[in-house]
């Protein structure tokens, strides 16, 4: 980002015109062992410094990951259904806050303010979710094969868990790794994304406000290299859990391997919408305009490319890009705007050179394309929503993620057509189609290959008590959300209670 001309933040001993965070470790507010810090700013006008963070090193992980041992030691202990109720006093003190939360969210990444309301409730959700698992944590009780033999199976916490958190749901996201976490008697340290550390801060502040004890969750801001490399690497962290690009996801599973730490990876997607000749049309059109243009089009289950049958594929172009033409990009605190902007400059040049590649592989540009700087949109990353038509599915924009307002459409025949071409991908993590036909609505539930499928919905609007996760490069078979994260933060202990007073041999003492 260009930071270096921007104007620099007002400090004045103390009391701060921006505010200034420190790391969160053991319950205190410390200072980066780097002494370094670096701006957290407004995408849509980087004049604003929204707050500044600490540029933590491999040595704030060391303290922070100590700490959480600690912390683990006691947390551990402390019953489930304990633990459960400090994540629901969490969630109150969340509605409580929610304005304010969406308000700084907007402030820091971008996205309107009824998508930031809608991420502090998805952390809300998951906060009531997890507080009913303290109770659940359900594990098999099976008879013994053999007599006065009693056989069960418990979770148990794994220990400290490291978590590299996105920028693009960034209160939603990290509460996904971290209420489950914890419930589950966990202890963590998170590295939110540089681009949106507040929004990971506010969400621990509640939890610290609502009694999770010191060091059972601690917060480093800083970079990838510096301070989430060390934090996976860190032998004491015995699980890693990251949602962000396939490229870093490579690199962090390979060094979680070689240590055996359970990891769970959230990659990328490049997300398919098919809508067949039966669709209802108008549904279909506000659908995909939600799912591409949702959030600037940066969520991993943004609705990247639309495969159109050909008997509905001019009429579906036509509305399509009418549409897309009258969104309002801007500001994302004017309740007007519809479109905020890219989250840093580096994103928006991604974005600006896939639109050349997509010219150059000879799609068509139908509209948008480019940057918007005129008046006071010249202090962001604004871009136009952008529509290619007529796009070939073997086209880079059609196969690689481009996480940004850029939409590829997609001519199809039929309904094998468009699910040979929807799973002709690196990609698998959701997908949806438009049909009123229940024979073809189940055929491609059951043959797309998606961790998610959506049926007369577009890509985006996972619900937090279910399975969230993709398939292929997406991930590595974990999933988030719903029983997938307590199977991911928790350890099988299997218990054999013997009470019969002999050595009774399991496969060998048959009474044969
Ligand atoms: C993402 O796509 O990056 O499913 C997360 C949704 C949101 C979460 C999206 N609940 O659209």
């Amino acid at each position: 980002m260009a930071t270096d001309t921007m104007t620099k933040p007002v400090i004045d001993g103390g009391t701060t015109k921006t505010r200034v965070f420190k790391n969160f470790i053991d319950g205190e507010w410390v200072e980066s062992n780097s002494g370094e810090t670096f701006e957290d700013r407004n995408p849509a006008d980087t004049r604003e410094v929204v707050a500044i963070f600490q540029r933590s090193n491999k040595a704030d992980v060391d303290g922070a990951v100590d700490a959480a041992r600690r912390a683990f030691a006691k947390w551990r202990l402390v019953p489930a259904p304990r633990r459960a109720e400090m994540v629901f006093r969490a969630a109150e003190i969340l509605i409580e806050r929610k304005e304010e939360h969406a308000r700084d969210m907007t402030r820091e990444m971008g996205k309107v303010l009824k998508e930031t309301r809608g991420d502090v409730q998805e952390a809300i959700d998951a906060a009531y979710y997890n507080a009913g698992e303290g109770r659940r944590l359900f594990g098999p009780t099976v008879p013994s094969e053999l007599p006065n033999k009693f056989a069960m199976a418990v979770r148990q916490p794994i220990g400290v868990c490291g978590m590299i958190t996105p920028w693009n749901f960034p209160m939603a996201i990290s509460s996904w790794k971290l209420l489950p976490a914890i419930v589950c008697g966990n202890a963590c340290v998170i590295k939110p994304a540089q681009d949106t550390p507040l929004s990971t801060f506010n969400l621990v502040q509640a939890l610290t406000d609502a009694g999770v004890p010191r060091g059972v969750i601690n917060v480093i801001a800083g970079y990838g290299p510096e301070a989430g490399a060390p934090l996976t690497e860190h032998p004491s962290v015995r699980a890693v859990s990251f949602t962000g690009s396939s490229a870093v996801g490579r690199t962090i599973g390979t060094t979680a391997a070689k240590s055996f730490k359970p990891c769970s990876l959230e990659l990328g997607g490049k997300n398919p919408m098919i809508v067949l000749d039966d669709a209802n049309l108008d549904l279909a059109v506000e659908g995909g305009l939600w799912g591409a243009f949702g959030t600037t089009g940066q969520r991993c289950t943004a609705t990247s490319r639309i495969i159109v049958q050909k008997g509905v594929y001019h009429k579906f172009v036509d509305h399509f890009v009418a549409r897309a033409k009258k969104i309002r990009v801007g500001n994302g605190l004017d309740e007007t705007v519809e479109m905020g902007p890219a989250v840093n400059e580096k994103q928006l040049t991604t974005d600006l050179n896939y639109i050349e590649i997509g010219k150059n592989e000879g799609a068509k540009l139908i509209t948008g394309g480019n940057r918007l700087d005129q008046g006071e949109l010249q202090h962001g990353w604004f871009l136009e929503p952008t529509v290619f038509i007529d796009v070939d599915p073997k086209m880079r924009i059609a196969q690689e993620e481009i996480f940004g307002p850029v939409v590829a459409i997609i001519p199809c025949e039929d309904l094998e057509d468009a699910i040979a071409i929807a799973n002709n991908i690196e990609y698998g993590l959701s997908s949806s189609l438009y049909t009123k036909d229940v024979n073809k609505a189940f055929a491609a539930v059951r043959d797309l290959e998606a961790g998610i499928t959506y049926i007369n919905a577009p890509t985006i609007g996972a619900e937090v008590h279910l399975p969230f996760g993709g398939t292929k490069a997406t991930g590595n078979g974990h999933r988030e959300g719903g029983i997938g994260a307590v199977d991911f933060y928790t350890e099988w202990k299997s218990i054999y209670v013997d009470y019969s007073d002999t050595l009774q041999k399991a496969q060998i003492d048959r009474g044969e």
